[in-house]
């Protein structure tokens, strides 16, 4: 039920804290230590390689994920489409490890390698939101992402629970293989659903900035360096599925390698600033559009804003800074596609889940 929400997708986003607080109660016990199946954590201790399976929005989980994996756990990770690993298998290690991420769980796509891979007798994780759903049950493992029924055919709150399941098991993988965080994962999880929580309170700002930039445009770019341009990807997908605007990510330094002859006068380009290491690198390739007449919007993180950002996000931990961007790309392309008179809950050619191949 949507209640008081004009929209599903409003509300879904809406849930989004609850549904970290959710998720932290779920997986940490008692004890203050994180509970993630032994066998789990064993087939990921095992593995000397890490393949992520994913479509759409899941894929871009996937991408930030492998982030999680390889800096926390050191293990490393690849991340697919699924429709394009199933025609093009890579070679695999000697001890693969999938992973299949899927809110519905039901993806035609993904069961696909699913299928090949059992096949070949390797191990598969599933990471989903529907228990019992056909990846669930046909894989060796299931982690739940725990954030309810999502309804509107964007993703939205199944993204960043996906974030946070794939956090967990890369803190706990990097238990199991000795090595000690620097930081309490639970608690940092925590300060993210707080965050959320303001970003959510914020709409007002992100409908100003969705008609600043949005309201009759006909094309946008996101761009990003490292994980912020893994955002941009998920970003762009949102904006371009419900609002129809023709929106690209981009990795903040490849846009200057083609696409930004593109940019014409006015041309939106929303560019993230949340990794330190990246933050005077990405604001370069914001003065290179800009200087082609792009409006730019930047989004930054406290500690790294300037006086020309449009919005900062609180700080959070910088690896989990995503969970918290993402969430005023979501409000924006929502209000994008409001003024813009779409159906935002369904959107035109899109069904909630693609069972066909
Ligand atoms: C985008 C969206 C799709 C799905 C994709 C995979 O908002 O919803 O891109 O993410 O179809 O679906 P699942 O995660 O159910 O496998």
């Amino acid at each position: 039920e949507k209640g008081t929400y004009p929209h599903y997708m409003l509300k879904e986003i809406d849930e989004q804290p609850l549904v970290m607080r959710k998720i932290i109660q779920q997986y940490q016990g008692a004890d203050n230590e994180l509970h993630v199946d032994e066998d789990i954590v064993k087939a990921m201790n095992d593995s000397d390689r890490v393949y992520i399976i994913a479509c759409g929005t899941s894929y871009h989980a996937g991408l930030v994920g492998k982030q999680f994996i390889e800096t926390w756990a050191k293990v490393p990770v690849e991340v697919h489409v699924a429709s394009e690993f199933s025609y093009n298998m890579p070679l695999l290690s000697e001890k693969p490890l999938f992973i299949f991420i899927s809110q519905s769980g039901e993806t035609a796509d993904s069961r696909a390698v699913l299928v090949q891979i059992k096949e070949l007798g390797h191990k598969a994780l599933t990471i989903t939101n529907v228990p019992g759903s056909t990846l669930s049950r046909e894989s060796d493992y299931t982690l739940l992402l725990h954030a309810g029924p999502e309804i509107a055919v964007a993703s939205t709150k199944a993204y960043t629970a996906q974030l946070a399941v794939l956090s967990i098991l890369a803190a706990v993988t990097a238990q199991a293989r000795g090595i000690k965080l620097d930081f309490d994962l639970m608690q940092e999880l925590a300060i993210v659903a707080n965050t959320m929580e303001v970003l959510c309170d914020d709409k007002e700002e992100m409908e100003s900035i969705a008609l600043q930039f949005l309201a009759t445009t006909r094309n946008a770019f996101f761009i990003g360096r490292s994980v912020d341009y893994y955002v941009g990807l998920e970003g762009s997908l949102k904006l371009k599925e419900i609002s129809y605007i023709q929106a690209e990510g981009f990795a903040g330094g490849e846009l200057k390698h083609g696409t930004i002859a593109l940019i014409e006068n006015n041309t939106p380009v929303i560019a993230l600033a949340t990794q330190e290491h990246v933050n005077l690198s990405i604001r370069g390739n914001v003065k290179e559009v800009v200087a082609r007449g792009a409006n730019p919007c930047i989004i930054s993180m406290k500690g790294l804003e300037t006086e020309e950002d449009r919005y900062v996000i609180p700080k959070v931990h910088e690896t989990l800074a995503p969970l918290a961007a993402v969430i005023p790309l979501q409000l924006i392309s929502y209000y994008a596609a409001l003024h813009r008179d779409c159906d935002v809950d369904k959107p035109r050619n899109l069904a909630k889940s693609v069972t066909v191949e």
